[in-house]
């Protein structure tokens, strides 16, 4: 991998290429949590239509059980950090694997509504899990001149996950005769399309098996000899060991294991930084990304598209998003992660703008006019491409690297709470909202990308090519 990226300003240096090969694999491995985080989120779109069915429930129900996933991942995400601290990076890994493959099993078969909605819990607490253990796990293991690009896998991951589920759930269900409740394998399409998660689930599982544990956890609860042994099998025979695990140990000195106390200070309530971390995941799902994905079917067949196309314009928006981000892991360690934020947000707000403008006219014969139906289709697709290509990927990363290591893992945790409270905030009210006013809905998405701007450009500090010990 040629780099432009800058040198790192401390002793960690850039890995060799030998090494490099070994890190990218251990940092694709620990991003399979993202890839079960980007599927297990948005598979249960295909589900919805013959959930409401089989339950013979209302639109108000069918919606708390889809949301309900979203408060299991805000707890999994609030605890996964004090897990990851006490027993490490990797049993966490493990926790998560083995509560997605039950979620899964649960999921495709469950007895009655109440017990859908725990195994949903349950997968949702595996996924916030995951969206903290991969981001932190990766920023600890990375060489800093590459820590950008190795922790977009994460976001990679996500968006590959969400493509992924797109397809096997338009595949299972055309195999079924295009009936969600249509038989396959003894069971109904949707089960199996909850069910075949057990698959990426038990994958995760094994390749955690194979990745090493985190030097900084290692060397936080004494493992010197084992931290300076992975050190040497992600940084290189070449590092300078002794200076490496000094610094380290230096940047945690007088450090305990890090409690929720520990973010607490600055005079409102959360230490400075944990609130930019909060800022940043709350301003990335409020500008509304998860209504383009969770709810685009509804959204086009609102606008007039017909469902078959419907359908396609998913999967083309999923397409753009895995452009995006392979756009943001060129850039995210040579221009930076500020940069990159601001390039998103100014064309966010252009790609929203156009779409509250296009959803104000009206509807003829159910359709927007021709003009305002294509600028619909493009501007979503404009603003897709530009959350990928700089919110997505830089929240995850700037979120795994931005805090000291003694709040690293609990403050990621906070942050990744409040992402999943906002992404739930925006998934739950969407539905009113667009029975209020579509074109509305979008103006008030647009305000918060503008927002955003001024927001990073006050309070984002960078974090290119630092080594995770200069944070803070
Ligand atoms: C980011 C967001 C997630 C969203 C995804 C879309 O990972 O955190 O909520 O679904 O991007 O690509």
């Amino acid at each position: 991998m040629t780099s432009t990226a800058q040198a790192p300003q401390s002793g960690a240096g850039t890995a060799h290429p030998e090494h490099l090969g070994h890190v990218i694999f251990i940092a694709a491995a620990a991003a399979m949590g993202g890839f079960l985080f980007g599927y297990d989120s948005s598979v249960i779109n295909g589900a919805v239509e013959a959930i409401r069915d089989r339950y013979d429930i209302g639109s108000a129900a069918l919606a708390q059980v889809i949301a309900i996933a979203l408060i299991g991942c805000a707890i999994g995400a609030a605890t996964a950090g004090r897990i990851a601290d006490r027993i490490g990076r990797i049993r966490c890994m493990q926790i998560a694997a083995t509560l997605f493959t039950i979620s899964a099993v649960g999921s495709a078969l469950p007895f009655a509504l109440w017990d859908l909605a725990f195994w949903r819990i349950v997968g949702g607490f595996a996924i916030g899990m995951a969206s903290v253990i991969g981001p932190a796990y990766i920023a600890e293991v990375a060489p800093p001149a590459y820590r950008g690009r190795l922790g977009s896998f994460q976001q990679a991951a996500i968006v590959v996950g969400i493509a992924i589920s797109q397809l096997v759930n338009w595949g299972l269900l055309n195999a079924a005769g295009g009936n969600q409740r249509g038989h396959l394998m003894g069971l109904e399409a949707w089960q199996v399309m909850l069910g075949v998660m057990v698959i990426p689930a038990a994958l995760y599982g094994l390749l955690s098996f194979a990745i090493p544990e985190s030097p900084r956890f290692l060397l936080s609860v004494g493992k010197r000899e084992r931290a300076k042994e992975i050190l040497v099998e992600v940084e290189g025979k070449g590092t300078d060991l002794d200076k490496r695990v000094a610094e380290i140990e230096h940047a945690m000195k007088s450090e305990h294991r890090s409690t929720f106390k520990d973010l607490l200070g600055g005079g409102f309530f959360f230490k400075p930084i944990v609130w930019v971390g909060i800022g940043l995941s709350v301003f990335q799902q409020f500008v509304g990304i998860n209504v383009a994905f969770y709810y685009s079917s509804t959204l086009w067949q609102s606008v007039g598209v017909d469902p078959t196309d419907s359908f396609f314009y998913s999967f083309t928006t999923s397409i753009i998003n895995i452009l995006g981000t392979v756009i943001a892991m060129i850039f995210v360690d040579r221009i930076g992660r500020k940069p990159l934020a601001l390039i998103g947000s100014v064309g966010m707000v252009v790609g929203l703008a156009l779409e509250a403008w296009a959803f104000s006219y009206h509807l003829v014969d159910g359709k927007l006019p021709a003009t305002q139906g294509w600028v619909a289709l493009v501007a979503a697709h404009i603003f897709v491409l530009f959350f990928a290509l700089s919110w997505g990927v830089v929240v995850w990363v700037m979120l795994g690297e931005m805090f000291p290591n003694r709040i690293r893992a609990a403050a990621l945790g906070v942050a990744a709470a409040a992402q999943w409270i906002a992404n739930w905030a925006i998934t739950a009210s969407f539905p009113s909202l667009a029975d209020w006013n579509l074109s509305g809905t979008y103006v008030i998405y647009t305000v918060f990308a503008a927002l955003s701007i001024p927001f990073v450009l006050r309070f984002v500090k960078e974090t290119k090519g630092k080594a995770l010990e200069e944070m803070g």
